[in-house]
């Protein structure tokens, strides 16, 4: 198998919130530079691409800036509305026309002009993560967005409102998870949630500018909500009529890993999102496995059994993920064109002190469906957003470096 580290891949120094890429902060984002490099490498203009996990929609976005149009699909909702207002060209007067409203909207009811109560709404513990001022003010814009028409801008409001949310909220704003903030930050703890949401809503419109005048693509995106590990719906995506996948799928159960449903939750809520706290539950490996499962790779057959002989239970959650994983392998190896390319950008993780091999996994579950291994590059992950360690062993103060380089898997149809 052909595998070797190239620094070249690490873009240390890159920009990476470059056009919409600045738009909402998300776990394990894909750098849009490599993205980018491997449309460059794999892909050429009037292409299909499809990411079947596209969480914030990065490839969707490298794509169109090359002529490229993008199928995406997650079962996050969040992760969809970002990926739409990401790669969705709406005019600018269009949008400067909300702009300039929402500023004489918000004037209004600074200066007590436009004061009437609005509906708050009302989910469970929203009282825990946000002070009664917060609320009615987050409340004040969503009731502004709800009356917005052009569905392009709502998604584009929405996605500033989401982090906008998160930042008001008392939430520690470091972690990924749903922590609430120590008493001492908490009595300090004032936001001005209307200066978050213009900041937002004005950088942002700075991104979409730069996107605007760059992008290629002349075919509208799809950006769908379908569970890849059910089948691809054929009339969404037909066999062998896609070109590339360039994509990164999560890297293992979200219980353990990373928990994007815990960390789009109060978004999720605020924004009526559908199954906002089964996020996690419904992503790949989000329910626990009831049986050893062998997986016809004996590199990660024999982690897993290691992994058995010290925690059972542990086991079950790792199989729990390969088994979805392979299945939706197998589902979108079915969409990929004879000739087409895919780039799955992934993690090996450590359980119980073990590593997982999911890059080799990832090649051996694309050969079983008629593919061939191009290459493997690892690169060194410089300042993802990832924690560099965990606790091995779920002993408090144990810790174990985790996940400094990230493996790029590249097969052909
Ligand atoms: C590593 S993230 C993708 C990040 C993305 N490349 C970006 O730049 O933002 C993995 C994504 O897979 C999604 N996911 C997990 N299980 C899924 C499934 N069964 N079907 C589709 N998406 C899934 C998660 O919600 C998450 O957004």
């Amino acid at each position: 198998m052909k595998k070797y580290t190239d620094n070249s891949w690490d873009f240390k120094t890159a920009d990476t919130k470059v056009f919409t890429h600045c738009f909402h902060n998300y776990p394990a984002m894909m750098i849009p530079q490599i993205a980018g490099r491997l449309i460059d490498r794999l892909g050429k203009k009037n292409d299909v691409l499809f990411d079947p996990y596209c969480g914030t929609g990065t490839s969707v976005v490298e794509a169109n800036l090359r002529g490229i149009s993008g199928i995406a699909t997650d079962i996050n909702p969040l992760a969809r509305l970002i990926t739409k207002a990401k790669s969705t060209v709406i005019p600018l007067q269009v949008l400067d026309f909300y702009l300039k409203d929402f500023n004489d909207f918000i004037f209004h009811f600074k200066f007590g002009l436009k004061n009437c109560k609005v509906e708050e709404p009302n989910f469970p513990n929203i009282d825990f993560w946000f002070t009664p001022q917060v609320k009615q003010h987050l409340a004040r814009i969503k009731n502004y967005i709800d009356k917005i028409e052009d569905e392009n801008v709502v998604a584009f409001f929405k996605v500033a409102f989401s982090e906008t949310i998160r930042e008001s909220s008392l939430t520690k704003n470091s972690e990924f998870k749903l922590v609430r903030m120590k008493d001492e930050q908490l009595r300090k703890f004032s936001p001005d949630v209307f200066a978050i949401f213009e900041r937002k809503i004005f950088r942002n419109r700075n991104g979409l500018k730069n996107f605007i005048e760059q992008v290629k693509a002349h075919k509208k995106n799809q950006i769908c909500d379908f569970d890849t590990i059910n089948e691809i719906p054929k009339k969404i995506i037909k066999e062998e009529s896609i070109d590339l996948i360039v994509t990164s799928p999560p890297y293992g159960d979200s219980r353990t890993t990373v928990a994007y449903g815990q960390f789009s939750r109060l978004s999720n809520q605020w924004l009526g999102l559908e199954y906002a706290s089964q996020v996690d539950n419904n992503l790949m490996g989000g329910r626990r496995a009831k049986s050893y499962e062998k997986f016809g790779v004996k590199e990660l057959d024999k982690q897993i059994e290691k992994i058995g002989n010290k925690d059972e239970k542990r086991a079950l959650d790792v199989i729990s993920f390969y088994h979805d994983y392979k299945i939706s392998i197998s589902n979108v190896a079915k969409t990929i064109k004879p000739g087409g390319s895919i780039a799955y950008v992934v993690g090996n993780r450590r359980v119980k002190d073990e590593e997982l091999p999911t890059d080799i996994t990832t090649a051996k579950f694309f050969e079983q469906h008629n593919f061939r291994h191009i290459e493997t590059i690892i690169r060194n992950i410089p300042s993802k957003r990832m924690p560099k360690e965990n606790s091995p062993t779920n002993v408090t103060g144990a810790k174990n470096t985790t996940m400094n380089c990230e493996y790029i898997v590249v097969l052909k149809k």
